[in-house]
């Protein structure tokens, strides 16, 4: 089966960005990383994304007087690169409807949270205040409604009396690091599916591969 053709969408230092590129070196993987875009030029990951030999773009949003026209230039170059999957790794950018849609099931994103719970910025901060015992991350569909879609996978990761925002996050991102690329495998190989808004995985997932996208196997 041909790889998909991934665009990953950035706006920062790009670590999720570089996991996946990782994870797409091997020529197994089902998805190849074709284009890195990003809505500023001064993302860390643009460099690091260039020194692995991937092609990369800048498309500021501060060019364009409307956010429905910022996302149809990214929709114009996405389509001209013939992209399958786009991936959303830091990307800090609301999405339009429209632009949702027209990637609807083929778009996904990760978030330093377990949502439903803490979508939205300062995940971590607000999961220390709130007592919880388990932080964690997820991969999911994209839908027009901020961090919400149909789940993918979720990796869970204790919290420690002692964390402070800084520590639980760098124990979270690792953790995403290894979800991640799981997550898109499973979508880009046609495994990972949406019915009814919520994720069907198809029977021929390997067992261990569907068991390791929950629960605490990832902390770090
Ligand atoms: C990650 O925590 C990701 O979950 C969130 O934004 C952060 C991006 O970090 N959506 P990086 O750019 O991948 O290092």
């Amino acid at each position: 089966m041909a790889r998909k053709r991934v665009a990953i969408l950035i706006s920062g230092r790009g670590s999720n960005m570089t996991a996946l590129i990782e994870a797409a070196a091997d020529p197994d993987f089902p998805a190849e990383i074709a284009l890195v875009l990003s809505n500023r030029a001064d993302a860390g990951g643009l460099a690091r994304a260039a020194e692995a030999g991937i092609a990369t773009a800048v498309i500021d949003h501060k060019g364009f007087s409307s956010r429905a026209e910022f996302d149809a230039a990214m929709d114009k170059r996405l389509r001209a690169e013939n992209i399958d999957l786009v991936c959303l790794a830091g990307f800090m950018r609301l999405l339009t409807d429209g632009f949702v849609e027209g990637w609807r099931d083929r778009m996904i994103n990760i978030h330093p949270s377990l949502l439903p719970l803490f979508p939205g910025l300062h995940t971590h901060e607000r999961a220390l205040e709130a007592g919880m015992r388990l932080a964690g991350c997820t991969v999911h569909f994209v839908r027009a409604q901020m961090d919400s879609g149909p789940i993918i996978g979720q990796a869970a990761v204790p919290i420690a009396l002692d964390d402070t925002p800084d520590t639980l996050s760098k124990r979270v991102l690792t953790a995403e690091h290894q979800l991640y690329p799981m997550a898109l495998a499973l979508v880009a190989s046609g495994l990972a599916t949406v019915e009814n808004e919520r994720l069907k995985l198809h029977a021929d997932v390997p067992a261990d591969l569907g068991g390791m996208l929950v629960g605490p196997a990832f902390t770090g």
